[in-house]
């Protein structure tokens, strides 16, 4: 099949090299979801058997999707909805439908944002003791609150809207370089303190050992649906980063040691909090129970408590990075919006940004009222909010439906060997028999099948 490459392909920019291609993609993968996400959804679904499945799948799936998106973007040259049109228009609705992820995305993702900021800066000013003395109703009032919550998600708004604006690519490249090690070491570090907390063995065990008897389409689909939104898939971004890669960059190693970071960070902020949290709540059912989106800012608080007066210092380092992790991936979630809008409708991107301005000004309002004012809105029943139900719409239903479609895509319309051909050009990819398998009949089979009796278990048709 031939690809149209288009006009502007000795105009586009690229890596300097693989190191740059690797670092790029992982920044932009590790994020709020590894420190945030990650970490409650193990909790809430068994630990150990969270983590075994999740492995599982990101070292078969999770590999395979993102050497497909990232060849495919090399391949043809271009960001998400002109690499599937450049195989015929009528495909460029799989670019388009996963193009509206990170516009989903971004809106909660900036509310978060707020209260890592707040916690951030609360630490900072040495005020880390006063959330830690009542953390659940600090932070619950907090993100209640009418005007301090509206006023740190717009900080973190107007903080990446500016950076974006401005343009400075190169800078935070350049921090992320000094950041990501960082962020790797004092993970490491803090993970350390909490396994040696009295109590935590137990909750150690539970993170790291399965027990199969928990293996749930629930699990299976939030594993998977966590896969797609850490490694930052399904949603066009790796096509477009890969459309910036040499021809010279190896991808199969490329794919494996991003994976392999994405993964260690997750890892690893998941042994800092669910020990922690098992010591302090006193089992796997008391956590399963409370794992939701504040187990980051309610049981952590209380584990620099502890660390009596290196408490404060390591609370300030450990959410001024997850700050810097927040903020490179809400710049290049909101780089990519200018850039689909700009691709979109021709239009420039001062135009652009101003759009995104817009949009952020209304939707992340919206997310932060489903905390007060709309609050009675529980789209996913008893106790939930809209951010938990913008989370779910992006990373549970409409993830794995473009991932669905994109396997197919390139599994049966232009067949695996246009992309194993471009992966070849860089490397040896003695697997491309089985990663063949893989995109053809393994992810979408199991994926679909996943899909559907989650969907069959929420209303009810099956039980499970
Ligand atoms: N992967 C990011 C995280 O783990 C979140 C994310 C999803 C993202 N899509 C993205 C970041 C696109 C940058 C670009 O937090």
């Amino acid at each position: 099949m031939t690809v149209d490459r288009g006009e502007d392909l000795t105009a586009r920019s690229s890596w300097t090299g693989k190191a740059a291609f690797v670092l790029a993609a992982a920044a932009s993968a590790v994020g709020l979801g590894n420190i945030w996400r990650f970490p409650y959804l193990a909790a809430k679904y068994g630990g150990g058997t969270f983590l075994l499945v999740y492995v599982l799948l990101l070292f078969t799936f999770g590999v395979s999707l993102l050497l497909l998106e990232t060849a495919l973007g090399r391949k043809t040259g271009k960001s998400a909805i002109a690499a599937f049109k450049a195989y015929g228009k009528k495909y460029a609705f799989i670019g388009v439908l996963a193009s509206a992820v990170p516009f989903i995305i971004t809106c909660y993702y900036c509310v978060i944002g707020g209260w890592v900021t707040k916690y951030a800066a609360t630490y900072l000013s040495g005020g880390g003791h006063i959330l830690a003395a009542d953390a659940a109703g600090a932070f619950i009032s907090f993100i209640t609150s009418p005007v301090e919550s509206f006023a740190w998600a717009f900080l973190f708004v107007g903080c990446v809207v500016l950076i974006v604006a401005l343009g400075v690519e190169k800078g935070i490249e350049k921090s992320n370089l000094v950041m990501m090690p960082l962020l790797v070491v004092i993970a490491i570090g803090i993970a350390i303190f909490s396994i040696m907390q009295p109590g935590a063995n137990e909750g150690a065990l539970y993170y790291l050992v399965p027990d199969l008897s928990k293996i749930s389409p629930e699990l299976l689909i939030a594993a998977l649906g966590q896969l797609f939104y850490s490694m930052s898939l399904a949603m066009g971004i790796m096509i477009t980063y890969g459309s910036y890669a040499k021809k010279n960059s190896s991808l199969t190693s490329s794919t494996v040691q991003i994976a392999g970071f994405d993964f260690g960070i997750s890892f690893f902020a998941g042994l800092m909090i669910i020990p922690a949290a098992f010591a302090g709540l006193g089992g796997g059912d008391a956590i399963a129970a409370k794992a939701g989106p504040s187990l980051m800012f309610i049981t952590l608080p209380e584990v620099f408590d502890k660390m009596g007066s290196f408490g404060g210092i390591i609370g300030a380092l450990f959410f001024v990075l997850v700050f810097f992790a927040a903020l490179t991936s809400a710049i290049s979630l909101t780089e990519t919006l200018v850039s689909i809008i700009c691709d979109a409708t021709g239009c420039k991107r001062k135009k652009a940004i101003i759009s995104v301005i817009i949009y952020f000004a209304i939707t992340v309002t919206l997310v932060n009222l489903g905390y007060n004012k709309l609050g009675f809105i529980q789209p996913l029943g008893e106790g939930t909010s809209l951010l938990d139900f913008f989370d779910f719409l992006s990373n549970t239903v409409m993830m794995p439906i473009v991932a669905i479609l994109t396997c197919v895509f390139v599994g049966w319309v232009i067949k695996p060997k246009e992309i194993i051909d471009e992966v070849r050009i860089s490397s040896k990819f003695r697997l491309a028999g089985a990663w063949s398998v893989m995109i053809k009949y393994v992810c979408p089979i199991l994926i679909a099948v996943i899909l559907i009796s989650y969907t069959a278990a929420q209303f009810g048709v099956i039980t499970i």
